[in-house]
């Protein structure tokens, strides 16, 4: 036999993966694993239990605690009592439990690698390889934001018990992505494993014991759906943070809006892997088979649409199929498979429903011919849909399995539009040898992540989350600790419900005698023009004693509407360079500073005088103040452990609708709509319900300072009306509400359909004549969201 021929038939044997230690530590535990709760393992209170399984097998693995309302009650309970002391450890001290943790993680990483791919199916040398050495780099790199937290956060304190509800796919990295964050910022934790794969959060767990955790601090329940629905709606949680479908996405959204909890939302994908013809087609190819076959395709940003440039589909086709002839499906435990089992039966048959379905809807079903499946456990062969229409369901709806979507495009602009046709936004993989082509389109693409030349990439230092219905906060980096972390202010700002001035009441202060008395007439300003309200009605304007000033219009439904789609249309805002934005608000800034007498002559027959002068006075600085923002408020450049880096952006989040607070009526309006402009948003306002006239002296002034019509729209009215519409409109990409508690429960409760953005006051009373509160970075950080931009370099 020659070497060639040799070399031609060589085989693969089997490797497989010693699974004896993970075997033992299951056998310690009797194979019966109670909660950790309060630092000890304990049996569930109801002492129901239920199986978790092998999917390449079929066979049981360990029986553990299915949690009840009094298990989550426990665990609650001892998140809360560990806070204190949890707190009041210096960050060093936090630091090294964290350091420890990432240390024991890498001592047992064999056993977790084993236990995570016997429980989840997904290959081993995924789990090895990728899985664990990612869950310690995440730890390590928290310890180093333990230690530094006060010098880096200066201000911010911990929100307090985080509860926490992680999915099945990558079991183990989501507990480190949800638990190290929380505890580098002084949270405690009860965290929820999904119901199919609990058994390396219970193995971490132990490790917990370990290394000495304070008892308390991290608590792990395990259970199904309804355990995660009982820790979501418990009193005594101040955070949610969850990671699954868009659907529970959803109803934890509902579920949490009547409440004060923070919430962070990592939801599904459809993510876009577009090849230009100028690729390197075959390491696209590569890429392809990491970006789609990874741990099954069950990836919440699997590039699971394949988007080709016309002229190279074909050859691209071509390479894909021969690719995936070479791929191995098999015993996950085999250290040579690529594919491994899908996670459960439930999931299998969801994956074999939606491509019968691409296929009724007329995509072209390929799969290996002769490629060789297990004769048993939930194995799914890698499959090419290609022919998808790109609004048939498999184009628009997650999968969730080894399935592709190929469809293709003609120039980079139309790969942009079908890339951003999706409700999701969670990652794109862009491959092209030119790089400004590359840079343009990831600066497009409506995603929190976008891989060049490369794909699948994560680090610890370098923020993770989605755009749109993917969901809102980040996971990792700077940004993924501020979903953890409020300011302090905030925290202990009394809640009290913004009163709107009442007009019975005496003035507070002597009214200027010189405040002109007339009988103004303001208009809605829509698109850059006044305009005059749909209804025709308006409604009067009194001062603080009684005096008619004048009367304002009252918008309804269609006029937001029109204000909403002139916002759109003005969206090349964002686009404008940072400096020309800053000369913009330096010029309001101006032209106010020109009227500001009027301005508080006017604003002192509601405020009195005093406060007129003192809104006008501030409301100016902090103009200029986001003027200074506008080209200062940039991002990163990360330096992940790979030959790449990555460019964290600060991008707009879009349009948004903005619920101004009664009591100040041209301070309030100015500390909100200033920031979000000044990062590129485009703004629908609806002014003070007290003094909605303000509208009159502020588009005089935009009108005059070169804002592009659009940018800023006004919409005066009844505001818990126009918040509705706002709310329930599905081209708002958020929602700031600073009109009191029960705006604010509104807004969260009527913006679920697209899982809007909600910034808020929650109720909590804030001094907007304080810089500390009433400007700077907490309301810049919610303008914009962060897009990371990964770029290899090197040869
Ligand atoms: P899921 O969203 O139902 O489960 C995720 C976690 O949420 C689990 O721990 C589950 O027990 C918990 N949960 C379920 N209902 C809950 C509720 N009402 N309140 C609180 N917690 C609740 O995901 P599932 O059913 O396992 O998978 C269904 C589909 O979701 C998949 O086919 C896939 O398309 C998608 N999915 C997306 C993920 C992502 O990371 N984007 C992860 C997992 C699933």
């Amino acid at each position: 036999m020659s070497v060639t021929e040799k070399f031609l038939s060589m085989e693969y044997g089997p490797a497989p993966e010693d699974p004896r230690e993970a075997l033992v530590w299951l056998d310690r535990h009797s194979r019966k694993l109670g909660h950790f709760i309060g630092g000890s393992f304990r049996a569930p209170a109801e002492g129901v239990y239920f199986d978790t399984f092998d999917p390449s097998t079929g066979e049981p693995l360990a029986a553990v605690s299915q949690g009840s309302s009094a298990d989550i009650d426990a665990a609650v309970a001892a998140a809360r009592g560990a806070l204190p002391e949890w707190q009041a450890l210096s960050p060093h001290a936090r630091a090294r439990y964290l350091y420890a943790l990432a240390r024991q993680v890498q001592k047992h990483s064999r056993r977790l690698a084993v236990l995570e791919t016997m429980d989840n199916g997904k290959p081993i040398r995924e789990s090895r390889d990728l899985d664990i050495p990612l869950v310690a780099r995440h730890f390590y790199h928290h310890a180093g934001w333990a230690q530094l937290l006060p010098q880096e956060f200066p201000g911010y304190v911990a929100c307090g018990v985080v509860g926490q509800i992680i999915p099945w796919n990558f079991p183990l990295l989501m507990l480190a992505w949800k638990i190290a964050p929380a505890l580098a910022t002084g949270n405690t934790v009860v965290l929820k494993p999904a119901e199919f794969t609990p058994l390396t959060a219970l193995a971490f767990a132990e490790i917990c014991q370990e290394v000495g955790l304070p008892a308390g601090v991290v608590n792990i329940v395990t259970g199904d759906g309804s355990t995660g629905e009982e820790l979501v709606k418990h009193p005594d949680v101040d955070k949610i943070a969850f990671t699954g479908s868009t659907e529970v996405g959803r109803a934890i959204r509902k579920a949490t809006a009547q409440s004060h909890k923070k919430l962070s939302l990592e939801l599904g994908g459809k993510s876009p892997f577009i090849i230009f013809e100028d690729a390197d087609l075959d390491s696209a190819v590569e890429g392809l088979v990491d970006g789609i076959w990874l741990n099954q395709g069950q990836v919440c940003c699997a590039g699971s649409r394949l988007l080709m440039q016309e002229s190279v589909a074909e050859t691209l086709i071509g390479k894909v199929r021969e690719r995936m002839s070479t791929l191995r499906v098999g015993s996950p435990l085999d250290k040579a498979i690529d594919i491994g089992a899908i996670v459960a039966r439930v999931q299998l048959e969801r994956i074999q429903r939606l491509v019968d379905q691409g296929v009724a809807e007329g995509a072209t079903c390929w799969q290996p011919p002769s490629l060789a499946m297990p004769s048993r456990g939930l194995f799914f062969p890698p499959t090419l849909l290609s022919n998808v229409h790109p609004t048939s369901t498999v184009a628009q709806q997650e999968i969730f399995g080894p399935v592709l979507a190929a469809m293709t495009f003609r120039t980079p602009r139309e790969a942009v539009e079908l890339a951003n046709n999706t409700v999701y936004g969670l990652a794109a993989s862009v491959w092209s040898e030119s790089i400004n082509v590359a840079l343009q389109v990831a600066a497009q693409l409506k995603a929190g992540v976008v891989w060049v030349n490369s794909t699948n990439l994560f680090d610890a230092a370098c923020g993770f989350g989605g755009y749109k219905e993917s969901g809102y906060g980040r996971e990792g980096g700077r940004e993924g600790l501020l979903e953890y972390l409020e300011p302090e202010w905030f925290k202990r700002a009394p809640r009290s419900e913004a009163k709107p001035i009442a007009m019975d009441q005496p003035p507070e202060q002597e009214m200027d005698s010189a405040a002109p008395t007339i009988d103004r007439t303001v208009k809605l300003y829509i698109g850059g023009k006044q305009a005059r309200p749909d209804s025709g009605y308006s409604t009067e304007v009194r001062g603080a004693d009684g005096r008619l000033l004048g009367e304002a219009p009252l918008g309804n439904r269609k006029d937001i509407r029109n204000a909403v789609e002139a916002a759109r249309k003005a969206d090349g805002w964002a686009r404008t360079t940072a400096h020309n934005r800053a000369q913009v608000l330096y010029y309001i800034g101006e032209n106010l500073s020109q009227r500001a007498e009027e301005i508080a002559g006017r604003l002192g027959a509601v405020v009195g005088r005093e406060q007129a002068g003192a809104e006008v006075r501030a409301g100016i600085e902090r103009v200029f103040s986001y003027a200074a923002w506008a080209d200062k408020y940039d991002g990163a450049v990360h330096n992940p452990p790979f030959r790449s880096i990555s460019l964290a952006m600060h991008e707009a989040v879009g349009t948004m609708g903005i619920v101004c607070p009664a009591d100040v009526p041209f301070l309030g309006f100015l500390s909100l709509v200033m920031p979000a402009i000044a990062m590129g948003n485009t703004v629908v306002a609806v002014p003070s319900e007290t003094y909605p006239l303000i509208i009159g002296d502020l588009y005089q002034v935009f009108e005059t300072s070169d804002l592009p019509g659009g940018v800023v729209n006004m919409v005066s009215g009844r505001s818990a009306e126009l918040m509705k519409v706002l709310a329930e409109h599905d081209d708002v990409d958020a929602i700031w509400s600073f009109a009191g508690e029960a705006s604010s429960t509104a807004a969260k409760s009527l913006s679920i359909g697209n899982l809007k953005q909600v910034f808020s006051d929650e109720g909590r009373k804030i001094d907007w004549f304080s810089s500390e509160q009433g400007e700077g970075r907490w309301f810049l950080h919610h303008a914009t969201q962060v897009k990371n931009i990964w770029v290899p370099y090197g040869e």
